[in-house]
């Protein structure tokens, strides 16, 4: 991987470069003909690098920079290749940082941001052969890591990648990361993938497969508001690989980009007999006119472990006459639009509102007294919820 080919490409299709240039702007044409690697007058290099100082003082902004260039890239020892990363990550504002990551490929834990990284030749990251979960870090406990974990190992099977670790030892690697980071209200993100080898279709060339984890720290608040939702013209996935949490989310993202582009928050799938499925990262649920909690069955979606806790704790609005029962079975697009609730559910949302879908305002176009309470139920069960759902962390 260490050779670096002679890019001639428009610079249209690369807008992370910059051109830093010479006092004189236009490249002379003997540069088309300059060895790659050897260090020339003129140089891009990653606009989002900070501090990587140009060698030449002038900037010229790609866009006023005719079409085609040839440039050269610097070759980087892995020391600096690592200071670059470093430097990237520092560069750019977000609400997550990563506190600490394990992986067994270099069997052991970092909290040095700039080296959560993956092989590039593991086939998670060229097929698509890997699975994933999360949990969520709640005052210092993992809300409902066995859950979680279940699903992820059963995953594994489905997508036929060998465990690198039996359930108790993936666990104990998972509490150890996160001990390691200290953080105590985040969440953790872990993967198992076939593993690196080589560049085939075949598994056959991973020599190990291999498990990922990163404990991510979010500093953007809790948004409980009531949103709008699309109904998806992005199929939904086969039942095959809808049920296994895979790194395959291409689907999953190109929906939520057309919601987003829609003023939605989420779109939702309807399976191929046309019953409501589930959203992206989520599933949904409904109160009905008749005051019953409503699910999709969970045969051809992903069997959400938050869904699946909201359906045992709906057991206290039941007895306290806030529903009149819970049913987990087919629902029509006509019984969802007209719900007098609907709400997402999963790690991310927790249990979200929504109040209209596509043209249908849901309800009274607020949020009910239902989807709120079982929102509380699951903050509180998060917070003090029994051992069976929460797992110290021992820091
Ligand atoms: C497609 C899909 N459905 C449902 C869910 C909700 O699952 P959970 O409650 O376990 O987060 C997710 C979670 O990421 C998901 O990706």
């Amino acid at each position: 991987m260490a050779s670096l080919s002679y890019l001639k490409r428009p610079i249209s299709e690369t807008p992370q470069f910059q051109l830093i240039s010479a006092d004189q702007p236009p490249i002379p044409s003997k540069f088309s003909t300059i060895h790659p690697l050897r260090r020339t007058s003129f140089q891009f290099s990653q606009s989002r690098v900070s501090g990587i100082s140009p060698r030449r003082s002038h900037v010229v902004k790609a866009s006023s920079i005719e079409s085609t260039r040839v440039y050269d890239i610097p070759l980087l020892s892995a020391s600096e290749a690592i200071e670059r990363l470093r430097r990237n990550k520092e560069s750019y504002k977000s609400t997550q940082r990563y506190l600490a990551m394990y992986s067994s490929v270099f069997g052991g834990i970092t909290t040095d941001e700039a080296a959560m990284v993956i092989p590039m030749d593991d086939h998670m990251v060229h097929r698509g052969h890997g699975v994933f979960d999360t949990a969520a870090i709640v005052n210092g406990c993992l809300y409902e890591l066995d859950q979680h974990l279940d699903r992820f190992l059963s995953s594994a099977s489905k997508a036929r990648i060998n465990l690198p670790f039996d359930k108790e030892t993936t666990k104990t690697i998972l509490l150890k990361t996160v001990s390691a980071s200290n953080c105590k209200n985040g969440s953790l993100r872990y993967w198992i993938s076939s593993g690196p080898g080589d560049f085939q279709l075949s598994p056959t060339g991973c020599h190990q497969s291999a498990l990922y984890a990163v404990v991510i720290q979010d500093q953007s608040p809790p948004n409980y508001k009531g949103i709008k939702v699309i109904t998806s013209s992005i199929p939904i996935k086969p039942p095959q690989f809808a049920i296994m949490k895979s790194v395959n989310y291409l689907p999953n993202v190109l929906s939520k980009m057309e919601a987003e582009e829609n003023g939605g928050y989420a779109a939702i799938w309807l399976d191929e007999e046309g019953f409501v499925a589930e959203g992206p990262n989520m599933n949904v649920a409904f109160v009905t006119k008749e005051n019953e909690l409503l699910m999709p069955s969970f045969d051809k979606i992903l069997s959400g472990c938050t869904a699946k806790r909201v359906l045992e704790l709906a057991g206290d609005l039941v007895k306290e006459g806030k529903v009149r029962g819970v049913k987990v079975k087919d629902v029509t697009v006509e019984e969802g639009k007209g719900a007098e609730e609907m709400m997402l559910i999963g790690s991310g949302v927790l249990v979200r509102p929504v109040l209209q879908w596509d043209d249908q305002v849901i309800g009274n176009g607020k949020e009910g007294v239902v989807t709120e309470s079982l929102r509380k139920l699951i903050l509180e069960d998060m917070k003090s919820g029994p051992s069976t759902v929460r797992t110290i962390v021992p820091y």
